[in-house]
């Protein structure tokens, strides 16, 4: 049998997830395909038996490069599929969103698994605190794999049910975090925030921000200077990746100090949710 996974990972923690199922897959003979999408498109999704879906959660919601990637789906004629995610804190309604979207690709549901992953939010950095730190940890890869071996088990048997696997949502959503998710869409980030890009003088035009942004939105411009165009992620990669921090963006500005305290100060009293403290200085993450 042949399984396609498909994911989109920034910082490897849905990558892991993606490696943990396959590795299962593959010790069950099965024959595997992995791929980033923001690497590779991949076509013939036809020629598979199975296809896996994975993705992080961003701003309450699926990043845009998923959503997108996902609505261009052709028809999948009842195409059996699966999918997973790995967040930081909370997960609201993106397990929804996904099932959605496939629903509408006709495909025919096996399951869904979630699992924590390391957030790197530059947000929740500069507040000092790195949310679900070191996780996918080993217990998360082995939930992973038994979430496998049920799927082989559903497909082998045919039992596959829009509710076979858990697909209760991690939703903590109150007010606020509601106001944020308004604060956090689409149209939004393509008319205000990607505006607030700029590059310091101590930029060396050396396109690394260029070579890592996951959405091809930025340029150099005849100055050997970014530019920021109008698709971005709002994941402030590009930042984070500058060998000389000079990139300085909405994630700097004071004005939303408040929302980042308010959700790492949510985020660590909740007891299932592990964090250690730490200092970012100079792109780097020190544990304390
Ligand atoms: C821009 C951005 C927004 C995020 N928003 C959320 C969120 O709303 N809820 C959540 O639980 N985690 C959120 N996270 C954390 C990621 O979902 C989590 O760290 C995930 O494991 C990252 O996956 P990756 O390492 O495969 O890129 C966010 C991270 C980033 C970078
Ligand atoms: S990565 Fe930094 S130094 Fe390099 S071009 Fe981008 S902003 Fe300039
Ligand atoms: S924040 Fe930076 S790296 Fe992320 S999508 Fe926008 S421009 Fe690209």
């Amino acid at each position: 049998m042949k399984c396609l996974i498909l994911y989109f990972s920034q910082t490897n923690s849905t990558r892991k997830v993606a490696e943990a199922i396959g590795e299962e897959l593959a010790a069950h003979e099965w024959y595997l395909k992995l791929k980033n999408i923001k690497d590779e498109k991949v076509d013939h999704l036809e020629e598979y038996d199975l296809i896996g879906f994975g993705s992080p959660v961003y701003y309450f919601r699926l990043p845009f490069i998923v959503e997108d990637y996902l609505k261009s789906l052709p028809d999948l004629n009842n195409k059996a599929v699966f999918s997973f995610i790995s967040y930081g804190s909370y997960y609201f309604n993106v397990p929804f969103q996904i099932r959605k979207i496939l629903k509408e690709k006709n495909t025919v549901n096996l399951g869904f698994y979630a699992a924590r992953g390391e957030d790197k939010y530059l947000g929740y950095l500069k507040e000092g605190v790195l949310l679900s730190e070191s996780r996918p940890n080993k217990d998360d890869i082995s939930q992973a794999k038994e979430f496998t071996r049920y799927l082989i088990e559903s497909f082998q048997q045919n039992t596959a049910s829009e509710n076979n696997y858990s697909y209760k949502s991690k939703n903590k959503k109150n007010l606020i975090y509601n106001i944020e998710s308004l604060l956090t869409k689409r149209w939004l980030i393509d008319k205000i925030y990607t505006r607030l890009f700029f590059s310091k003088k101590s930029c060396t035009g050396c396109g690394k921000c260029v070579k890592e942004c996951p959405q091809n939105n930025i340029i150099l411009n005849s100055k050997k200077r970014p530019q920021w165009g109008k698709s971005c992620e709002l994941c402030f990669n590009c930042e984070m990746i500058c060998p000389v921090q000079a990139i300085y963006s909405s994630a700097d500005m004071k004005i939303f100090d408040p929302v980042f305290k308010y959700n790492v100060r949510q985020a660590i009293n909740d007891n299932e949710i592990n964090y250690t403290e730490i200092d970012y200085k100079k792109g780097e993450i020190i544990k304390k």
